[in-house]
């Protein structure tokens, strides 16, 4: 593990240009009320640099190499109410770094590892206050230019060259998302099988219940954290994007959506499926869901290295589109072809969020949509849906070992002209794909998508 972060340091070390240095913090601990503390979960950014995942630690890093650490001090009675803690002696041998001291001294050694450097990298929008901090670093370095002291003219944002190294992942990194994505298909099918077998069994099922069975799937499995916040939405709350597992009834007849998913080891996944809450589709229930499938397989079918970030979104869309104008989502007399539903985005009321993002540390991971070498090929557009002008850059060209969701849907809200049959049924199917040289790989499938798989697990 040490050597892949080593590996990782070196790499960002190489970036910093003469005389470059960084500092990354960890993540605060954060209140959640009185004296009661959020579980503590590690800054992305710090862990991909060191694998370290005690609170109150920092990483300094000089364009040489030479890496300083800063973490909590070994103390025995906050060690017996809080647990245990790595020290600095302990953490040179244990985390690979040249150095490691008390993070009571930041505010002492911070000017000192300042002095005669040309430009400090900070991440500048992730970290409340860390501005403020570097720059009551930089006075003392300052006030010693009589002497000859050099105080960096410099300050530039570090997550440019972190999100850029994240974007694309290596083998061990792309086999824990793996992992990560195996529990949280195991966690789904647990979910769909306890909806069947407590209907079957006439009992009142709340969507807390098949939460439970999310969470006792992934916390059994080792996963230290749910991802995300579990979405388990039955019926008519699966139109509502960001729903919460609440307590609502989950009713035969009905639809279930679950967007949930583990977090393994700093790593997440991120799986949505729709299954019908006893284990049998409705006729118009399989046809949106075919419809959000088929357009789903597009998306899967252009996500391949070399093609472009917007492509299985634009696959899946006219997928979607046509399959609208089918079912009499939208009335072709009045929207058009299925290329006018695209190009007026005539869509929307059914379908309003992108297929994709990118996935890794966070659910939402960084690394930038636009293929960096192609920023400046701009063109304006008006949007059809807002009327205004937006700017349009390339999207980014995929690489094997980047990885995104797939994850198209539907969602109908009662309205004049929708065929009633389809009122209140929301469907997303997600997956989560590692980008291949030839195609990509799904690493989410141990939990089924086909229609007749979902009615065959669920009768189990
Ligand atoms: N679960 C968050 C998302 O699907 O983007
Ligand atoms: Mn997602
Ligand atoms: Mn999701």
């Amino acid at each position: 593990m040490t050597s892949i972060h080593a590996q990782r340091r070196a790499r960002l070390a190489a970036q910093l240009g003469p005389g470059g240095i960084a500092i990354v913090p960890t993540a605060p601990v954060q209140a959640r009320n009185r004296d009661s503390d959020f579980p503590y979960r590690h800054d992305s950014y710090f862990h991909y640099l060191t694998g370290f995942t005690e609170p109150g630690a920092w990483l300094v890093l000089r364009a040489d190499g030479h890496a300083t650490l800063l973490c909590q001090p070994k103390d025995l009675e906050r060690e017996i109410w809080d647990g245990y803690r790595l020290g600095p002696e302990a953490a040179v041998a244990a985390l690979g770094v040249d150095e490691a001291h008390s993070s009571a001294e930041i505010d002492a050694r911070l000017p000192r590892l300042l002095e005669n450097t040309g430009t400090v990298w900070f991440p500048f929008a992730t970290h409340a206050g860390l501005a403020a901090r570097v720059e009551a670093w930089l006075a003392p370095v300052r006030a010693r230019a009589r002497q000859g002291v050099l105080c960096p003219a410099v300050q530039q944002d570090l997550c440019t060259l972190l999100d850029e190294m994240r974007l694309v992942k290596d083998a061990h990194e792309q086999d824990t998302i793996r992992r990560a994505g195996a529990i949280s298909a195991r966690g789904h099918i647990r979910a769909m099988q306890r909806s069947a077998r407590m209907l079957h069994a006439g009992e009142d099922v709340r969507e807390y219940h098949l939460e439970a069975e999310l969470l006792h799937a992934f916390r059994e499995a080792g996963s230290q954290f749910p991802a995300y916040t579990s979405i388990v939405a039955a019926g008519a709350n699966a139109c509502v994007l960001h729903y919460r597992a609440d307590a609502a009834p989950v009713r035969a007849g009905e639809l279930v959506l679950i967007d949930a998913a583990c977090e393994l080891d700093g790593y997440a996944s991120d799986i949505t499926r729709t299954f019908p809450a006893d284990g049998r589709f409705t006729g118009p229930q399989r046809a949106l869901y075919e419809l959000v499938l088929a357009s789903q397989r597009a998306a899967i079918a252009a996500t391949h290295a070399g093609a472009r970030f917007d492509d299985p979104h634009d696959a899946a869309v006219a997928v979607l589109a046509q399959g609208m104008l089918d079912l009499g989502l939208l009335d072709g007399s009045k929207v058009g072809s299925a290329q006018d539903v695209i190009e007026k985005r005539a869509y929307f009321p059914f379908y309003m969020h992108r297929t994709s993002h990118w996935m890794g540390m966070d659910v939402h991971d960084c690394g930038s949509y636009v293929e960096p070498g192609e920023a400046g090929q701009t063109s304006e557009a008006q949007d059809p849906v807002t009327g205004q002008t937006v700017t349009r850059r390339p999207s980014r060209i995929l690489q094997p070992g980047m990885v995104l969701t797939l994850e198209p849907g539907i969602y109908v809200r009662p309205a004049e002209g929708v065929p009633e049959p389809f009122h209140h049924i929301g469907i997303r199917i997600e997956d989560d794909a590692i980008v291949t040289g030839s195609g990509c790989e799904l690493v989410t499938r141990g939990v089924p998508v086909e229609p007749d798989e979902i009615e065959a697990l669920m009768r189990d």
